[in-house]
Order: C-alpha cells, then sequence, then structure tokens
C-alpha cells in the first residue's frame, strides 16, 4: 500500500483530488483542522489526522512517515476585499505552513512531494504563449506566493524529491464559476467585468482534470520540475462566460466597471489578478502522457452546466 499524506484534502481541488489517489490504490491521509470534515473523510473511508499547518504537533510525525505527500493547503484568499495588509497576512502564513511541512518531511522516506502554487506566479505574460521556462512576473497574489515557490530550491537541494505544480483558473462546482458566471446567467442577471476581461486571456482548467493531472504528476512529474496544469487553449473571462451563456440558452449581459471600481470594491490584489494575461503551454505536461477529458472550455463548461443542473431543486 502506498501511503499518502494530503493537505487542503478538504479544499475544491483536495476534494476532486483525495478520491482519485484512493481509486488509484493511495492509502490516503488527510489533514484538517475541522473535526466535522475529519468525521465526513472517516465515513468515506480516509484517514483524518486532525492537525494545523501553522502549529507544530503530532501531524508532522504523520506527514513524515508518509511515502508521497502533496501539498494542497493555502490560507483562506476568498470573501471580502483583498488589501495589501489582508495579502501580506497571508504570505507570512503560507510560509510558515510549508515550512512547518516541508522542514518535517525526511528525504530518505518521501518518495515525493507534489507541492500545489499558482499561476499567478508568473504574472501577466503579455499575449504570446509561455512555458514554465519563462521569467516569472509575479502579479496579484503572486508575490505574495513568491516567497514560498522560492523557498523550494533550499528543499530540494536537501534532497526531497519536489515536483511543483501550478494550475491555472480552475472551474468546477464549488467555484466561482457557479457563483459568479452560471447563476447570475440563469437567473437573467447581468454579469460584471472589467474591459481588460473581453479581450485578455487566461488558461483554464477543468476541477476534475486539474484532480487527475495532479495525481498524474505526482506519479509521472520529473524531480525539481515545474508543470502548468492548464488546458489546450487560453481563453477570455467573457469567451468562457459566452459557452456558458451558450450553453445554457441564454444571453450574456455585461455591465462593464471601471478598474477604479474594482480596486475599491475588491481591492487591488484580486483586480490585478483579473488584469493580468496568462497564455500557458501544456506541452510539459502532455509530454508526461497525461491526457485530458476536457481539452478546452468547449467541452468542459457544458459538462460543468449538466453536472450543475442536475444538483438544483427541480422546479415545476
Ligand atoms: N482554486 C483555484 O482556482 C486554484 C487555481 C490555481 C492554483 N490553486 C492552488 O491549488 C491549491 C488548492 O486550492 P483550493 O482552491 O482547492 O483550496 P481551498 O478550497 O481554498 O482550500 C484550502 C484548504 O487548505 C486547508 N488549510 C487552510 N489553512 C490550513 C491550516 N492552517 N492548516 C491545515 N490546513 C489548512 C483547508 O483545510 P481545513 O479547512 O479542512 O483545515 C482547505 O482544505 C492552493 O495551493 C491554490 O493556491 C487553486
Amino acid at each position: 500500500m502506498k501511503h499518502l499524506f494530503v493537505t487542503g484534502g478538504t479544499g475544491f481541488i483536495g476534494a476532486r483530488f483525495v478520491p482519485l489517489a484512493r481509486e488509484a490504490g493511495y492509502e490516503v491521509r488527510v489533514l484538517t483542522r475541522s473535526a466535522q470534515a475529519a468525521e465526513r473523510w472517516r465515513q468515506a473511508g480516509v484517514t483524518p489526522v486532525m492537525g494545523d499547518l501553522l502549529t507544530p504537533g503530532p501531524w508532522q510525525e504523520e506527514a513524515a512517515a508518509s511515502e508521497f505527500v502533496v501539498h494542497l493547503a493555502q490560507p483562506l484568499t476568498f470573501g471580502g476585499r483583498v488589501t495589501h495588509k489582508r495579502a501580506e497576512a497571508y504570505r507570512e502564513q503560507r510560509l510558515r505552513m510549508d515550512s512547518l511541512l516541508l522542514d518535517s518531511l525526511k528525504p530518505g522516506t518521501v518518495k515525493r512531494v507534489l507541492y500545489v502554487a499558482g499561476t499567478s506566479y508568473y504574472g501577466d505574460q503579455g499575449a504570446q504563449l509561455v512555458t514554465e521556462d519563462a521569467p516569472p512576473k509575479p502579479s496579484g497574489w503572486g508575490p505574495y506566493i513568491a516567497p514560498a515557490i522560492e523557498s523550494l530550491p533550499k528543499h530540494l537541494a536537501r534532497g526531497l524529491p519536489l515536483v511543483e505544480a501550478y494550475p491555472g483558473s480552475v472551474y468546477g462546482l464549488g467555484s466561482w464559476f457557479v457563483e459568479y458566471a452560471l447563476e447570475p446567467l440563469k437567473a437573467g442577471r447581468r454579469l460584471f467585468g472589467l474591459k481588460e476581461t473581453l479581450t485578455l486571456c487566461m488558461s483554464p482548467i477543468h476541477v476534475d482534470d486539474c484532480a487527475r493531472a495532479l495525481l498524474h504528476l505526482l506519479e509521472h512529474g520529473q524531480v525539481g520540475q515545474r508543470y502548468f496544469v492548464v488546458d489546450d487553449e487560453p481563453v477570455s473571462f467573457s469567451g468562457l462566460i459566452q459557452v456558458a451563456a451558450t450553453t445554457l440558452g441564454v444571453a450574456y449581459r455585461k455591465v462593464i466597471l471601471p478598474r477604479w471600481l474594482c480596486h475599491l470594491a475588491m481591492g487591488p490584489v484580486v483586480t490585478d489578478s483579473l488584469t493580468a494575461e496568462a497564455r500557458l503551454s501544456n506541452a510539459r505536461l502532455h509530454s508526461t502522457g497525461f491526457q485530458f477529458l476536457y481539452p478546452t472550455v468547449r467541452e468542459g463548461v457544458p459538462a460543468l452546466v449538466k453536472q450543475w443542473l442536475e444538483t438544483l431543486p427541480q422546479t415545476r
């Protein structure tokens, strides 16, 4: 049995990842701070480990005894306006979480550590398709995750078999996409956007493919390598919403907000995230033999819409 320790297993991506890892034959231990989540995992046949990544504890021994580690946990990002001060607290917490986890792992015991970060580290790369070798230009959340990412070489140097995964804009049930796109579209409401979101491209991925790709990289990723976890085709935010509107058979009606208003309502960090262009190549991920269920949003969004409609109470 392959022992796998997962942080962030209760989160948006982790909740898809953990069942896949079990199906693939891993004996999974999921770290959580929540007694309720621990009980749900227990009932699902997964071993919960109670612990807080910000506080040293017995969870570190569980992590250290595992052959495989997937680190998905991150401090809270959503809800309310994100100021630089709030983002700085995120940076400090992320550094501490990484350090308490990674410092506890022993190179001789652990066979692979998959470290999950975000493409905001690469920031605004302009209109050309870029690979993981492009110089990072952190923007939005990027400057606040950069110190954690830039601490990874020291763990590699002491022999930790680290593989880095950078998911793009992950859409799926339980994500921003349902709340900010599907729900208002279905209710006939207008969608707010910035002028830039009409044309600037992001690199999306369906959450099911994201979880599958992370499992694939755990097994086939090369130590010391970075991988963008994005689908085959960058798309503008408007293009993405248009696919959802077409699938739902509704009109996509938009309200364009001035940048200053977005800055005021959501803060500078989110505004910068929304206006960074990221056309990221998945050639390296493909080169590992990974195959997508949903190569572009044209396949992924209709599948998600169908799944979402099935979760809604039937109205007569
Ligand atoms: N979602 C996206 O669109 C996206 C895009 C690109 C990259 N990513 C990256 O993918 C990773 C996972 O993202 P996500 O959206 O799935 O995360 P999420 O839904 O925000 O979940 C956060 C997870 O972190 C855990 N956590 C937070 N603080 C903790 C602490 N102090 N101790 C232990 N666990 C803690 C939470 O566990 P408990 O509450 O159970 O303790 C929860 O499972 C992150 O590194 C993120 O940067 C996400």
